[in-house]
């Protein structure tokens, strides 16, 4: 039975080189974010290349009811099938403590953390479903699971990032109450945090690092690929990636 996954952030950036791999993996895929036109595009791109199903479920993570739409438009999609929820979706605003915006924090809360909690809530009884050996036809036992791109902003603190840093550190801890909670009924979570990548994101960081010096989207989409690929009785509640030089979890 092919494998499915529910991708947020899918429209660009991470989101959409996860799409890329995992649709050359073989995977039926649901991609959203809140542009229809490029979700679209991708969904139309993967499909014609590697012959997978591509569903676009287009939808505002700061907006409780389009959370549990996206969720939904899934599950309707894919007959309740979940092996894997990708939640990339996510933004950052700079700013030191002093003077930071409390609208600002809100927004990035929703954003980063709220709506991760709600769509692995939405999503925890079709991924135990999904997890259970009766809904495995692949030979190996992987279970399900949750991968979250959390960000090493979220494992040691960079200044005028504190408050995107702070729910990065959520989503961290998030997929190890997941991982205590749900991994031995097979529903594992793994938070990838990397440095900066290169992509819409860190445009602004140009003068001070350079594109080439990033990590890829593609780096992050080659951890995601290896980390769902796993049987269910490994369970990776973290993966940092840093980038080279004299100071480690330096984004
Ligand atoms: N780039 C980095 O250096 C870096 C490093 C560590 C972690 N991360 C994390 O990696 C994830 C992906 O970042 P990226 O670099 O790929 O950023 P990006 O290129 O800016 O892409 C962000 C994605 O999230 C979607 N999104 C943003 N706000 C949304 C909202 N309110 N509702 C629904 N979707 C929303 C965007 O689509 P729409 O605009 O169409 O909604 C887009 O698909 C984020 O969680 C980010 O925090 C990034």
């Amino acid at each position: 039975m092919t494998r499915t996954a529910l991708i947020t952030g899918a429209s660009r950036g991470i989101g959409a080189a996860i799409a890329r791999r995992l649709a050359a993996d073989g995977w039926d895929l649901s991609l959203a974010a809140r542009s229809p036109g490029p979700l679209r595009a991708l969904a139309d791109e993967l499909h014609a290349r590697y012959g997978v199903r591509v569903h676009t479920a287009p939808g505002d993570m700061a907006e409780e009811a389009d959370v549990r739409d996206v969720a939904r438009q899934h599950l309707t999609a894919y007959d309740g099938r979940l092996d894997a929820l990708v939640l990339s979706a996510g933004m950052g605003q700079t700013g030191a403590i002093a003077d930071f915006p409390l609208a600002r924090l809100d927004k990035q809360y929703a954003v980063n953390l709220r709506a991760p909690f709600q769509l692995v809530q939405e999503c925890l009884p079709a991924l135990r479903a999904t997890a259970s050996p009766a809904r495995d036809g692949t030979g190996v036992h992987r279970g399900s699971r949750v991968v979250a791109i959390a960000s090493i902003t979220g494992v040691a603190a960079e200044p005028s990032l504190a408050a995107y840093a702070a729910t990065k550190a959520a989503l961290l801890s998030l997929c190890e109450s997941v991982n205590v909670e749900e991994s031995e009924a097979g529903v594992s979570a793994c938070a990838v945090a990397p440095g900066y990548v290169d992509t819409d994101m860190t445009s602004w960081m140009h003068e001070r690092l350079a594109p080439e010096d990033m990590i890829t989207a593609e780096d992050v989409a080659e951890m995601v690929s290896s980390v769902v690929g796993l049987s269910r009785t490994a369970v990776v509640p973290s993966i940092v990636i840093t980038r080279p030089g004299r100071r480690l979890w330096r984004a």
